[in-house]
């Protein structure tokens, strides 16, 4: 205990200058366990292995195994028991049979709470701008780097694998998620988790389903058709459920057409369970839980954080008179440990208390940022910026001489050696605006090492404006801070941002605008200036690889993952659900230790969110149904050099289709090819949907024809009536080319009935 306290008040930065040979060894690959029990033997499958502990296991046991201990390292001052990394989520092992505990970290854009115990985890670019590279292979990396630091740092599984659709685009945690199009949510966040288990760790997924936005997310009612539910939300979870076969589903805080996500019988047993063929375990999340027997029986396993008791000594009670079937109970368990072993927890047990290689972490992160950096205007080719010829640069705004923002909330990674623009002690608080030590003018400098780069913070915008002016180019630096527990009530920058660009953009006709944002915003001054490159929340390499985008060391490559509206009234809910209500009293009551248990809190009242009116019509196939242009496009992003797609051929059966690309400009890029399907008019919907995409590497001149495979879930609708996803007889329509907006490609292919 004392060491922990020495760690908790040691600055982040001691620990990479303890980096040591005994730290780097700790990323070897992990160490195989001896073997002591029947259920050790790796020739069985998990669930051989986990039938066999089970017929071990006493009541009690059971019952361990299916809630945590409580809130622990996230609520000061709330115990931390024995084999307790300082996790979010903590269920003790059973030593007298070989099972460890389950220590769960957050981890959605790197690992969790690090400063905490005076550790370094690496800051990877929000899920959001990783998905901008459609590029599974980045997310598989993404996972590595998690899997390997929570190895390191003694965590066996990842509660990280956000992927809710960006229905709402002023979401606090859409930069925690995956875009708005199902295949490609669910295609990189498969991917990721993918990534996450290469490493012997568990993952998880969530937030299972329909937890859309954050205003009133524990009292909503997400209310939407079953059909159009799995042919959105549902569907990006099928897929990467298909791709990554999860530990774990966390269920979300929010009611799903009138009843809690945690004790919803059609979401888990029904679509999760039975229809998704999910084997591993479903996790409330942090408080979810609303009962015992109904929860139960309606599919949750675990109650996290376990304070509230449903899951404990009620359910205890439950399973013994009767309410609850043992099965049920077996059932819960089966699942944890065959995920357990499933993943390689068991086999390759974690070694608590290292220290994680930050320099590895940090060349992953700007790796996959320069994958994740979009470039959405380049007018007169004023990128990349020829350090050859600029005289001075004028930096202003957002911090940009010290560091680049991240995100908060649960997904908040602590800075090393802490926030770069408000330094403290420990981590970071909850939703602080934290900015990590990756300065834009230090590297922006290092590229144009004979020009003036000078910084102005932006808090004046005359002053701003007076600054640019003198200079060859302008970069305007713009943020959006987006925290859990809050949305944005519009789409616009915050703090008069938007007046800042303006006044620059007057002053300095080259000016080149930089975002930092969570998700999608409006940008009132776009034809205002002649650049604007979306980095995202862009990690610790964020600054490194921005440079090098900036001066043409790297090509841009990604893409939108989400579209960019002109305004909040082009999106189905102009104003964020349920944003102008007031709070009200609400109580629960609980059994606790033999105890009943009254909380009192304040929250918004109940209210309904309504998805039905989109249903599956998110992002961009809502502005094709509405004929509505965007500001960008979903799947828009430019290069530094130009394409041309051609030959579009599709098999008869639908199951393939081939396109040709040529890099018809001067440098070497990587496109992403996007194909679309329009359904035969017996689907009854009137958009396009993503069925395909491929990245192609491409030398200058160079032509490839590539065959990609549409996925058959994309081209299918939900049958109510049959309860199963399938293909409607008729013609389908095929496009393809570089964005939703401009698919010069059309071929079709028509199914009999
Ligand atoms: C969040 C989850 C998170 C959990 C534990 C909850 O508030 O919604 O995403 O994993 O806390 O920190």
């Amino acid at each position: 205990m004392k060491s922990r306290i020495l760690f908790r008040t040691a600055p982040a930065l001691l620990a990479l200058a303890c980096l040591s040979a005994s730290a780097l060894r700790s990323q070897e690959p992990p160490k195989p366990a001896a073997q002591h029990h029947p259920w050790d033997n790796k020739s069985l499958s998990p669930d051989q292995r986990a039938d066999m502990v089970q017929k071990q296991l006493t009541l009690d046991e059971k019952i361990q195994l299916v809630h945590g201990t409580g809130w622990g390292a996230l609520r000061p001052g709330a115990p931390i028991p024995p084999g307790n990394n300082w996790s979010a989520g903590f269920v003790p092992g059973i030593p007298r049979l070989g099972i460890p505990p389950i220590n769960q970290q957050d981890s959605a854009v790197g690992v969790r709470l690090a400063a905490l115990m005076g550790r370094y985890s690496t800051l990877l670019p929000s899920t959001l701008g990783a998905a901008s590279s459609w590029n599974p292979e980045a997310a598989q990396l993404y996972g590595e780097v998690i899997g390997r630091e929570l190895r390191a740092q003694g965590y066996n599984m990842s509660i990280g694998g956000g992927m809710d659709l960006t229905r709402e685009p002023r979401n606090g945690r859409n930069f925690e998620y995956a875009g708005e199009d199902p295949l490609l949510a669910g295609t990189m966040t498969g991917n990721l988790e993918k990534g996450v288990k290469s490493q012997h760790i568990m993952s998880d997924i969530k937030h299972y389903a329909l937890n859309d936005q954050e205003t009133g997310r524990t009292v909503l009612s997400a209310n939407i058709s079953k059909r159009a539910a799995r042919e959105s939300d549902l569907l990006a979870f099928e897929i990467a459920i298909g791709i990554a076969k999860p530990s774990g589903v966390m269920c979300s805080y929010n009611r799903v057409n009138g009843v809690y996500a945690c004790e919803n019988d059609w979401l888990l047993n029904q679509v999760l369970k039975k229809d998704l063929q999910f084997k591993g375990w479903v996790v409330s999340d942090w408080g979810a839980t609303h009962s015992t027997v109904k929860a139960a029986l309606a599919g949750l396993d675990q109650e996290m954080p376990g304070d509230d008791g449903y899951f404990s000594e009620a359910l205890k009670k439950a399973v013994q008179e009767g309410k609850v079937p043992m099965s049920r109970l077996d059932d819960m368990d089966h699942r944890i440990l065959r995920s357990m072993f499933a993943a390689g927890v068991i086999d390759y047990p974690v070694e608590p208390r290292s220290v994680v290689n930050p320099f590895k972490g940090r060349r992953d992160a700007q790796h996959i940022a320069e994958q994740s950096i979009v470039l959405l205007k380049n007018e007169n080719n004023i990128l990349p910026l020829d350090a050859a010829s600029i005289h001075s640069i004028a930096l202003i705004g957002s911090h940009a001489d010290v560091g680049v923002l991240s995100g908060a909330g649960s997904a908040q990674v602590d800075a090393p050696g802490g926030n770069a623009v408000k330094p403290h002690p420990g981590s970071a608080n909850w939703q602080e605006a934290v900015y990590f030590p990756s300065s834009p003018l230090k590297y922006i400098r290092k590229h144009a090492p004979n020009a003036k780069v000078e910084f102005n913070p932006g808090t004046d915008n005359t002053a701003a404006a007076n600054f640019a002016k003198t200079a060859d180019v302008a970069i305007v630096f713009v943020n959006q801070h987006m925290s859990e527990g809050m949305d944005r009530p519009t789409l616009s920058l915050p703090d008069n941002q938007d007046a800042l660009v303006s006044a620059v953009a007057a002053a300095n006709p080259h000016t080149i605008v930089v975002l930092e944002t969570g998700g999608p915003v409006t940008m009132p001054w776009a034809n205002q200036v002649q650049g604007i490159v979306e980095a995202w929340y862009p990690g610790i390499g964020g600054a490194q690889a921005l440079a090098n985008l900036l001066f043409g060391a790297v090509n841009f490559t990604a893409k939108l993952p989400v579209t960019f509206a002109k305004s909040d009234a082009d999106l189905p809910h102009p104003e964020v659900p349920g944003i102008n209500l007031k709070p009200v009293d609400h109580t629960v009551t609980y059994t606790r230790n033999g105890k009943k248990v009254t909380r009192n809190f304040k929250e918004l009242p109940f209210f309904d969110v309504d998805y039905k009116t989109a249903g599956a019509a998110v992002g961009y196939k809502w502005d094709e149904e509405k004929d509505i242009q965007p500001l960008f496009p979903f799947g828009f992003g430019l290069s530094y050099t130009t394409y041309q797609y051609s030959d579009l051929k599709v098999d008869p059966q639908g199951r393939t289709a081939t396109l040709t690309i040529q890099n018809t400009g001067q440098r070497a890029g990587a496109e992403i090819a996007e194909v679309y399907a329009e359904l035969p008019a017996a689907a009854g919907e009137h958009y396009k949907r993503l069925v395909a995409f491929d990245r192609v590497n491409l030398a200058p001149g160079e032509s490839k024809t590539v065959t990609l495979d549409l996925n058959p879930l994309c081209l299918s609708i939900y049958n109510v009536q049959k309860d199963a996803m399938e293909k409607v007889p008729g013609e389908y329509r095929i496009l393809a080319g570089p964005s939703s907006a401009d698919t010069p490609l059309t071929a079709s292919f028509t199914l009999n009935q």
